[in-house]
């Protein structure tokens, strides 16, 4: 099979020495380690829809790969399956732009950060972003229906989708990148792809909406004594201010922590709550914001206009992924409460990780306005899963979700009967048994 898979992507995109694989058997957080006997790397669609052909002869299952920046173990292979890197498919064809209607098709190798630079550079912006922009892939953004930074105003990857290009488990291409917003000629297949985790198809391609560009950005770091001010405060900006583009939540400890792991000097604003909003508008959102952080119960403020200073302020909130890495591999429990919910569920958090385990450290931070916050769990054997079943318990409990934005992967497919129902169960298992009848596409991941 290894000769056949050489003879359609060259033997240089062949890797098969485990020196080599390793770094795409591994997860970003060093926690998930599998291995695999070989990782693939295709460059255009013929060729993946190929690849799959001879996997699917040879009744090897296949899990494809993107930045492999992903959080809950859903692209890495601890099944022992071929990896399929989608990273050589990163064109983005300038012909695809679409400067009246907005929107452009990407491959899904392309960064994110490549689709927000040709979207720019268009005269309109990508409506999501994260901290791991520079590495994370349209197709792993679509695998996982990524969020981010900027839902609350322009959703999540799957509003932006408007058409896909993937390859089926049999190897037959479907191909709808004709960007119609409009469109209702039956089952919407890139909703479908969008959160499958590669389970369905391999996405090769994209056509993605923009949206138009707001040159004037202003942020604001926000302090309070307590995570309810913090969220009423949040809640009154939103109202106020339809420029709001961001609106993120942390801690002191978790400020703390980056600051000693990325040498940063302290915030501006010493706070036990910090909000980090940013609004971005057509003309400067300044004394908008100005306007309105007046009028919330912030204990003090610092703001930036200026790109570099802006960047400065949203390092304390971006670092927080590296700066607990730095002293994990953290148990990531990314996970979604309603509003009313979140402020409650900030305060019990602790203690219920702390009554199952007396050393773990706890970090939490998160996308305020979404109810979406990131639990991390460092000081805990990697695969002791008790912390992460008190805190998802915790989280159904009040309602809420098991996954927010980062998937269900391996890491949680145990709990995610949780959030669905046995017929909801039986409904997504007959849409990938349809799909994939013999099972070869991420078999590992998402249904228990
Ligand atoms: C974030 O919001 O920073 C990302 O979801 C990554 C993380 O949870 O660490
Ligand atoms: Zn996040």
């Amino acid at each position: 099979m290894i000769d056949e898979l050489r003879s359609i992507v060259g033997a240089a995109h062949v890797l098969t020495d485990p020196s080599v694989t390793e770094s795409y058997a591994v997860d970003w957080t060093g926690r998930f380690r599998g291995t695999t006997p070989a990782v693939v790397r295709p460059a255009s669609t013929e060729e993946v829809a190929a690849v799959v052909r001879v996997c699917a002869r040879h009744g090897a299952a296949i899990v494809p790969q993107g930045g492999n920046t992903g959080l809950v173990a859903g692209g890495i292979p601890l099944g022992g399956e071929i990896v399929v890197s989608l990273r050589r498919l990163d064109g983005i064809d300038p012909e695809s732009i679409d400067p009246v209607a907005g929107q452009l098709t990407a491959g899904a190798g392309a960064t994110i950060a490549d689709v927000a630079a040709v979207a720019r550079h268009a005269g309109w912006e990508y409506g999501v972003d994260w901290a791991s922009r520079d590495t994370a892939t349209v197709g792993g953004s679509i695998a996982t229906n990524a969020g981010g930074i900027r839902v609350l105003r322009y959703g999540d990857t799957r509003a932006q989708v408007l058409g896909v290009e993937a390859v089926l488990a049999d190897g037959s291409v479907v191909s709808h990148l004709g960007g119609l917003v409009k469109d209702n000629t039956g089952y919407h297949l890139p909703s479908l792809v969008c959160g499958s985790e590669g389970t369905l198809a391999l996405v090769t391609a994209a056509r993605l909406a923009l949206v138009p560009r707001q040159e004037e950005r202003v942020v604001a770091l926000l302090g309070f004594a307590a995570v309810e001010a913090a969220l009423d405060a949040c809640a009154f900006l939103r109202r106020s201010l339809p420029s709001l583009d961001a609106a993120e939540l942390f801690f002191a400890d978790g400020v703390a922590l980056v600051c000693e792991q990325l040498s940063l000097p302290a915030p501006p604003v010493a706070a036990d709550v910090y909000l980090l909003v940013e609004c971005a508008d057509h003309v400067d959102p300044s004394s908008a914001l100005a306007d309105a952080v007046d009028r919330v119960e912030a204990e003090n403020a610092a703001v930036a206009v200026e790109p570099a200073r802006r960047s400065t302020l949203w390092r304390y909130r971006e670092d927080h992924t590296e700066a607990i890495n730095a002293i994990g591999p953290p148990h990531k429990l990314d996970v979604t409460l309603p509003q009313q919910e979140l402020a409650g569920f900030v305060r019990d958090v602790r203690p219920a990780i702390m009554s199952v385990e007396r050393s773990a450290r706890v970090w939490l931070f998160g996308h305020a306005a979404d109810g979406n916050l990131h639990v991390n769990v460092t000081s805990v054997e990697a695969g002791d899963e008790r912390i992460d079943d008190a805190v998802l318990r915790l989280v159904v409990a009040r309602g809420g979700s098991i996954s927010a934005e980062h998937g269900i992967g391996t890491a949680k497919k145990r709990w995610l009967s949780l959030n669905r129902s046995e017929a909801e169960l039986r409904a997504m298992r007959a849409i990938k048994s349809a799909l994939d009848p013999e099972g070869i596409l991420n078999p590992n991941v998402l249904l228990p």
